[in-house]
C-alpha cells in the first residue's frame, strides 16, 4: 500500500524561504533607505557616540528586514575592527506600557534564571535595575525597539534617551533604534523625547511594483525550481502587493499561497490563475479577520444586516437595519446605541469593504437616504460572527448557514 503522504516537491525547492520568519541574505529595492541607514550607523565603527535613529513606514516595507541585515553586517565589521558592540533587539508587540517595556528589557539583558516578575515592582526600582544591567555592559550598546508604537506612554523612552545626561549610565555609549509601523507615533511623543529619539529619521515608503518584483524575483529564485513559475506570475503578485499598500509581506505570502494551490492541484507550473484564486482566498481571510475584530455593537449591526440579506430584504435602509439591530439588543438584553452611531458603523463597514451602499432620493418630498447591502457571502459573515450568534441566539433567517452544532437558541424576528 502506498503511504497516505508522499513527497511532492516538484515545484518548491525551498518553500520555507517564503515564510514570514525567513531572513533574506540580501536586500533589494531599498537602496536609498539602506544608504541613509548605513550612514547613521557609521559612528559605531568609528567608536563614536551613536545617534539615535527613528525608522518609520507601513507594515511590510522592509523596516525589520533591512535593520536585521545591516546590524548583522555591523556586528561583523565591529568584530573585524575590534570595536566593542552589543546589540539588544526587542520587539514591543504585546507590550503596551513603559513599565512592561522596562521589565522586558531587564529580562532581555539577564540570564533566564535571573528574570524578574512582570508585575509588582515600584517604578523606581525597575529603572535602577535597568541601569545596573546596562552598566554591566561595555563599549557601544545599540538598543533596537521594533514596533515601538505599541507602547502607549513615553516614560520608558524618556528615561532611556535621558539616561546618559542624567548620569544613570556611565560605562557605555547607548544608541537607540526605534522602529514604528505608525507614522503618527512620533507626534504622540513629548517634544524632548521626540527630538532625541529622532536625531536621525529614515522613512520607508511603500514599495512600488518594480521594487516588489525585485523582492519577489530574488525570493522565487531560491524558493522554486527553475521553470516552476509561468510568465506573469511574479508581475501579478507584485501588482497585488502594490495595491495592498506596497507591502512585500503580502506579495510574498500571495506567491506562497499560489504555489501551495498549484501543488495541491498537482499542477506542473504555478499560473496566473493560481495567483488570482490565492488572492481571492487571502481577501476572504482578511475580511474574516476584520469582522471578528469588530466591537460587539458593530457586530450586532452587521448581524442585523445579514439577517435582512438572508431574507432577500436588502439593500436595506439604515432605519430598517437599526430597527432590526434594536430588536437584537432587546432580545439579548443589551442597551442599544443611538441610530446615529449605527449609521456611523454602517459607513465604516463600507470603508472596510464589508458592505456597499447607495444613496436614494426620496422623490417629491426631496432629501436622500442610504441603502446598504452585504459585500460578502452570508455564510462567510455568519462564520465570522459565530461567537456573537451563539451568545445572542440564531435568527431564523440564517439557521441554514450555521454549522451543525445543535445551537438551539433560535429566535424569530418581528420586524
Ligand atoms: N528589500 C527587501 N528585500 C528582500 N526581502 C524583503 C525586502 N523587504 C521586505 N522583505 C521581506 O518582506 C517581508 C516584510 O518585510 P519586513 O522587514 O518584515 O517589513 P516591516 O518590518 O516594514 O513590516 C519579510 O519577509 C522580508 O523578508
Ligand atoms: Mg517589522
Amino acid at each position: 500500500m502506498t503511504p497516505r503522504f508522499q513527497p511532492d516537491d516538484t515545484l518548491y525547492k525551498q518553500r520555507n524561504t517564503l515564510k514570514v520568519e525567513y531572513v533574506p541574505d540580501d536586500i533589494v529595492g531599498r537602496d536609498d533607505e539602506t544608504e541613509a541607514y548605513e550612514a547613521a550607523l557609521q559612528p559605531v565603527i568609528n567608536g563614536e557616540y551613536p545617534d539615535n535613529i527613528f525608522i518609520y513606514g507601513k507594515t511590510g516595507v522592509g523596516k525589520t528586514a533591512v535593520t536585521n541585515f545591516l546590524l548583522n553586517d555591523l556586528a561583523e565589521s565591529a568584530e573585524f575592527y575590534d570595536v566593542e558592540l552589543t546589540v539588544v533587539d526587542m520587539n514591543c508587540d504585546g507590550l503596551s506600557t513603559s513599565y512592561q517595556a522596562a521589565i522586558r528589557l531587564i529580562n532581555e539583558l539577564r540570564e533566564p534564571e535571573h528574570h524578574i516578575a512582570e508585575t509588582g515592582h515600584p517604578q523606581s526600582k525597575v529603572y535602577r535595575l535597568l541601569w545596573n544591567e546596562l552598566n554591566d555592559l561595555t563599549g557601544t550598546v545599540l538598543l533596537v525597539l521594533d514596533e515601538i508604537d505599541h507602547i502607549r506612554d513615553d516614560t520608558f523612552l524618556y528615561q532611556i534617551t535621558r539616561a546618559d545626561n542624567n548620569g544613570y549610565i556611565d560605562n557605555i555609549q547607548l544608541g537607540l533604534i526605534g522602529i514604528s509601523n505608525d507614522s503618527t507615533f512620533r507626534e504622540r511623543l513629548d517634544a524632548k523625547v521626540q527630538s532625541s529619539l529622532c536625531e536621525t529619521e529614515i522613512s520607508f515608503p511603500p514599495y512600488d511594483a518594480g521594487e516588489l518584483r525585485k523582492v519577489l524575483e530574488q525570493r522565487a529564485d531560491i524558493a522554486f525550481y527553475e521553470g516552476a513559475l509561468d510568465d506573469g506570475v511574479l508581475s501579478l503578485c507584485a501588482a497585488h502587493g502594490r495595491q495592498d499598500g506596497g507591502d512585500a509581506r503580502r506579495a510574498i505570502t500571495l506567491l506562497r499561497k499560489a504555489g501551495d494551490l498549484a501543488r495541491t492541484e498537482k499542477a506542473t507550473k504555478v499560473t496566473t490563475d493560481h495567483v488570482r484564486r490565492a488572492q481571492e482566498k487571502l481577501e476572504a481571510q482578511q475580511s474574516m479577520d476584520i469582522m471578528r475584530d469588530l466591537t460587539e455593537h458593530e457586530q450586532l449591526t452587521l448581524y442585523a444586516l445579514t439577517t435582512l440579506s438572508a431574507k432577500g430584504e436588502s439593500p436595506a435602509r439604515s432605519r430598517i437595519v437599526y430597527q432590526r439591530y434594536k430588536e437584537f439588543c432587546h432580545h439579548s438584553r443589551r442597551e442599544p446605541r443611538t441610530a446615529r452611531r449605527i449609521r456611523g458603523f454602517l459607513s465604516d463597514f463600507e470603508i472596510l469593504n464589508l458592505t456597499v451602499s447607495h444613496k436614494q432620493h426620496r422623490g417629491q418630498s426631496g432629501g436622500t437616504y442610504r441603502e446598504h447591502e452585504l459585500n460578502r457571502d452570508i455564510a462567510t459573515v455568519v462564520d465570522a460572527l459565530q461567537t456573537l450568534i451563539e451568545e445572542v441566539g440564531a435568527h431564523r433567517s440564517i439557521v441554514e448557514y450555521l454549522p451543525d452544532t445543535g445551537n438551539d437558541k433560535k429566535f424569530e424576528s418581528f420586524v
